[in-house]
C-alpha cells in the first residue's frame, strides 16, 4: 500500500453527515483511529453516530475546532459527485484551518504499487486501481470499482460501486462514472461530465455532458456545482 494512505491521525472529523460518514467511519476505525465529530451543512440533520457529535456548517466547523488539537486532527469529505467541486473546495478551506486530508483504503481494496493516489482520496471496499494508473486529489473509487492500468483521474472524479475503467481511460474534474457503467479502454470523459448507471461508454464524452445507455448517448447538459 503507499506510504499515505492509512496514515491516520489519533482523530478525524468527517465532512458529510450521510451514509458515505458510516462508509469512513468503518475504514478509520479499523486503522486505528477515531471519529471525533462531524459537520453537515444542512439544518437539523441528525448525527449519523449516536456517540459522536453533529455541528452545522462552516461556522458549526469554526465552532467545534476552537477545542481541538488540531496538529492532531484529520478529515474525509463524506459528500459523493456529482459534488466533486465541494469536495475540493472544502478540502482547501479545511487544509487552511490547520487540519490533516487524510486519504484511506478499505482493508480489502487493492492499489498496485505503481500506482498513485491523491490527498484526500478514498478507495472503498473491493475497490481496485492497478498499474500506472493516477488519481487525483479527493477522487471516490467506490465499492468494488475498477480502474484498471494507466488511467488518469483528474481532482474530485468519482468511480461510483461496479463502475469499470478499462485501460487508458482518462477523467476530467468532478467527472462522475455512474453505478456498474463501463468506460471502454482510451476514452477521454470530459470535466463535470456524468456517465449514467449501466451505460458503457464508447466514445470520448465532452465536459459538462451527461450520455446514458449501451452505447451510452447525451441526454444533456448540467452545472456543475
Ligand atoms: C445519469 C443520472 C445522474 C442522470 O440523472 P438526471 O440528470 O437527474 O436524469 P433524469 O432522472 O432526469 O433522467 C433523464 C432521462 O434519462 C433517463 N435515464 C436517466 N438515467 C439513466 C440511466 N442510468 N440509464 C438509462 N436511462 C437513464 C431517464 O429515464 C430519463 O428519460 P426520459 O426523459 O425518457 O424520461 C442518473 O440517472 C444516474 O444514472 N444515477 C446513478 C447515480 C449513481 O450511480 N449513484 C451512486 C452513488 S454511490
Amino acid at each position: 500500500m503507499l506510504s499515505h494512505i492509512n496514515r491516520l491521525p489519533p482523530k478525524v472529523l468527517i465532512y458529510g453527515g450521510t451514509g458515505q460518514a458510516k462508509i469512513l467511519r468503518v475504514i478509520v476505525e479499523h486503522y486505528g483511529s477515531i471519529v471525533s465529530a462531524v459537520i453537515d451543512d444542512t439544518p437539523g440533520l441528525p448525527s449519523p453516530f449516536p456517540d459522536v457529535p453533529i455541528y452545522e456548517g462552516w461556522d458549526g466547523f469554526k465552532h467545534w475546532v476552537k477545542t481541538q488539537n488540531r496538529k492532531k486532527t484529520g478529515f474525509l469529505v463524506a459528500i459523493g459527485n456529482p459534488h466533486g467541486r465541494v469536495r475540493l473546495r472544502l478540502h482547501e478551506a479545511l487544509v487552511a484551518e490547520g487540519l490533516q486530508a487524510v486519504t484511506v483504503a478499505h482493508p480489502t481494496a487493492w492499489i498496485d504499487k505503481n500506482a498513485e493516489v491523491g490527498e484526500g482520496s478514498q478507495i472503498l471496499a473491493g475497490a481496485k486501481v492497478l498499474a500506472e494508473t493516477v488519481i487525483g486529489k479527493q477522487c471516490i473509487i467506490n465499492t468494488n470499482a475498477s480502474v484498471d492500468h494507466e488511467n488518469i483521474l483528474q481532482a474530485g472524479v468519482e468511480a461510483a460501486p461496479g463502475a469499470t475503467l478499462c485501460g487508458l481511460v482518462e477523467v476530467g474534474v468532478n467527472g462522475w462514472i455512474c453505478a456498474g457503467s463501463t468506460v471502454l479502454p482510451r476514452i477521454s470523459i470530459g470535466a463535470d461530465a456524468v456517465v449514467g448507471a449501466g451505460a458503457v461508454v464508447t466514445e470520448d464524452v465532452p465536459d459538462g455532458v451527461t450520455v446514458v445507455g449501451v452505447p451510452a448517448r447525451p441526454i444533456g447538459k448540467h452545472q456543475a456545482d
